[in-house]
């Protein structure tokens, strides 16, 4: 069921195949749905091609084929009508659209937009949707663009921005700074630094900050519902807020869709989910409610498919991979499918806690002190030092919860852990624990949970934590000095420290 253009996924590919790139199939084989094309059907000569291979964009020439295609594909796609599925400023409502339907879209077209998911709002479900539903947006979409583009070769690249060579948004989405560069988006953020942060003008090529988009401490969360969320909640949200900056298109959820980079974006944060299934012992759910629920989106001729979480387990069964796909023998198989650990039946054993804060675009910081009931369980000993007993390998987590903020704040918070007053910027690290950016998490019934183990580790390790009380700083980032105060408030309910 459901399962409607599986080709490519099952046989054993190797290594120079893949990078071959190449073998393409007609539509025909890849069995489409028949049914009618509410607007504008394509001529259906639709191609699609099987093991393609997305490259990093930080190594494409900027004036060579690949981005020339894609440029080729989004002007036309961007010349399309709202009313046809396959347009650009439909697509991009399928993620987030404020204002209503055109009168005369046709009520399935209309009931597709708005669907984007994240976080977990109240829904009765075990597991997060947020990387499967991207998957399958950037599959379609991906597909829509190599149509438009006439280049039957065409794959979306990905924008590694963790890659020293690739932290400044790539030349061609801001040279020619003209709207005749279908790449190009004006409404970057331009934040022009103030005195303890450095600009962040986005199409003059500034490199988004190297802590912010470090994935070490994501690839190594265990478990796919915390990786997810310390995915979505830590780096996607954060290059969406820092690409976009206040009133930009990223930072929002209605535009984001409408900056081209977008689509590089997730197209990374799609390769991370591969590259964290690398690891032993990391699994996709098992669950069957979580695998049947389906989604539906529009191909390039128009046609609605209808596919199932089952469907994204291995980008392989969608027919494609990344440059950087580690040679595995076992390469085109499903991946194992176990159970999660530490997802469901832990009791989270809270270490200490304080009230709430408000943010305003101004530095705070906040002390926790251990609660008395813990203090009492532990006989007075220093939790937030015998915590790191190697005994208990149970993640000590920073939860953040009851995160609140009207429309898109578009700046965020670095947060530390710990950090002595008075420390320089380039002196943080040891003391960086991740990010707060207000996208995608106003009434999300999860927190924000950062594991802060590790941190935690190095630093009595290093001796520049010796126990009591766990600081934390949240520093503002993309906002001045001056603006602060002016700029949304972002409340958080309550911060603790738990084990779990
Ligand atoms: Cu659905 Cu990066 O957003």
């Amino acid at each position: 069921m459901a399962n409607d253009d599986n080709t490519a996924g099952k046989q054993g590919v190797s290594r120079r195949h893949l990078l071959g790139a190449g073998a393409v199939v007609a539509a025909g084989a890849m069995g489409m749905q028949a049914g009618p094309a509410p607007f504008g059907a394509k001529p259906a000569n639709a191609q699609a091609v099987a093991n393609a291979v997305r490259p990093s964009v930080n190594y494409l020439w900027s004036s060579g084929q690949q981005i020339q295609s894609l440029r080729r594909g989004i002007e036309t796609m961007k010349s399309r009508p709202f009313e046809d599925p396959t347009s650009w400023a439909y697509q991009a409502a399928i993620h987030g659209y404020n204002f209503a339907p055109p009168a005369g879209m046709p009520r399935e077209m209309a009931d597709n937009m708005n669907e984007c998911i994240h976080g977990v709002r109240g829904e009765n479900f075990p597991h997060r949707f947020f990387l499967p539903w991207h998957r399958l947006y950037l599959h379609y979409f991906e597909r829509i663009l190599r149509n438009a583009s006439g280049d039957p070769s065409l794959s979306l690249p990905y924008w590694n921005y963790s890659d020293p060579n690739g932290r400044s948004i790539p030349l061609s989405f801001r040279w020619p700074a003209d709207a005749g560069n279908a790449l190009y988006d004006a409404n970057r953020n331009r934040f022009p630094g103030s005195r303890s942060q450095p600009p962040l003008f986005i199409n003059r090529g500034d490199p988004l900050p190297a802590n912010r988009t470090d994935t070490r401490a994501s690839l190594a969360v265990s478990g796919f519902d915390r990786f997810s969320d310390t995915l979505e909640n830590g780096l996607h949200g954060t290059v969406h807020v820092d690409v976009g900056g206040r009133g930009g298109d990223m930072s929002g959820f209605d535009t984001a869709g409408l900056d081209p980079i977008f689509w590089l974006h997730h197209c990374n944060i799609d390769r991370l989910w591969s590259r964290w299934l690398d690891t032993d012992g990391h699994a996709n759910p098992a669950e069957q409610q979580w695998l049947d629920r389906e989604f539906s989106f529009y191909d390039e001729t128009g046609t609605r498919h209808t596919r199932a979480v089952s469907d994204t387990l291995d980008s392989r069964t969608l027919g494609y991979s990344y440059d950087d796909e580690p040679f595995s023998p076992f390469i085109g198989f499903q991946p194992i499918l176990v159970a999660s650990a530490g997802e469901s039946g832990t009791i989270p054993e809270e270490l200490g806690r304080t009230e709430g804060i408000s943010l305003k675009g101004r530095a705070e910081t906040v002390t926790i002190a251990p609660t008395d009931e813990a203090m009492a369980e532990s006989g007075g000993a220093d939790l937030f030092f015998t915590v790191q007993d190697a005994q208990d390998p149970r993640p000590v987590i920073l939860r953040l919860e009851g995160i609140d903020y009207e429309g898109a704040p578009g700046y965020l918070y670095e947060i530390y852990v710990n950090r002595p007053k008075g420390t320089a910027q380039e002196e943080a690290g040891p003391y960086f624990a991740g990010t707060l950016s207000p996208f995608g998490l106003a009434e999300s019934v999860v927190p924000l949970d950062i594991d802060i183990s590790g941190l935690l580790n190095r630093q009595i390790e290093a001796e520049l934590f010796l126990g009591g009380q766990v600081t934390i700083d949240f520093i503002p980032a993309g906002v001045s000095e001056e603006d602060a105060g002016e700029v949304a408030e972002i409340t958080v309910e309550s911060i603790s420290l738990v084990r779990e």
